[in-house]
């Protein structure tokens, strides 16, 4: 195998991959019982975030591969079995939250190490990371605004569209 280059930068990146696998991971627990549950506008959040976490999984990765490392797939822990949406909403926004602190610092460890390509993947990350905590946290409002009723509009949304097909198919 060639020779390493920023041996440091390839530790962030791997370790970067380890918190979006757990995201990838816990946003998709979060789909299937928001799903279960009928909430579908939320069900459809946290799959098309997971799906855009998977996205920077494949940056990360490619950025590794390029520096002669290799992407280790660790993920940095377990998958919280939460089940009610605004504990979903919180603790979500908590990950995002992390990861944009977090590649903030190792965005700056990069650059101090002469590796600005890697620093600029963690850059547009921080951005992105907090768009993602400003779509959770805008939900999390909107349950605090509408109580209940946020939850009960995404049930009725979904009987309406199942009643639909079903005529449809009639
Ligand atoms: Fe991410
Ligand atoms: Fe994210």
């Amino acid at each position: 195998m060639a020779k390493k280059k920023h041996e440091k930068s390839i530790e962030l990146l791997n370790k970067a991959v380890a918190d979006e696998l757990l995201a990838i991971h816990q946003y998709m627990y979060f789909h299937f019982h928001c799903d279960d549950q009928g909430y579908d506008l939320l069900a459809n959040l946290f799959k098309n975030t997971a799906i855009q976490e998977m996205g920077h999984v494949e940056l990360l990765s490619e950025r590794i591969l390029f520096l002669n490392g290799d992407v280790e797939m660790k993920i940095v822990g377990k998958v919280q079995k939460i089940q009610d949406p605004k504990e979903m909403l919180k603790c979500a926004a908590k990950m995002e939250d992390d990861s944009a602190k977090e590649y903030n610092e190792w965005a700056n460890e990069c650059s101090a190490n002469a590796d600005s390509a890697s620093k600029k993947i963690f850059e547009d990350l921080v951005q992105q990371e907090e768009r993602h905590f400003d779509q959770f946290d805008v939900e999390m409002e909107n349950m605090e605004k509408y109580g209940e009723n946020y939850l009960a509009l995404q049930s009725i949304e979904r009987s309406k569209t199942v009643s639909t097909r079903t005529q449809a198919a009639e």
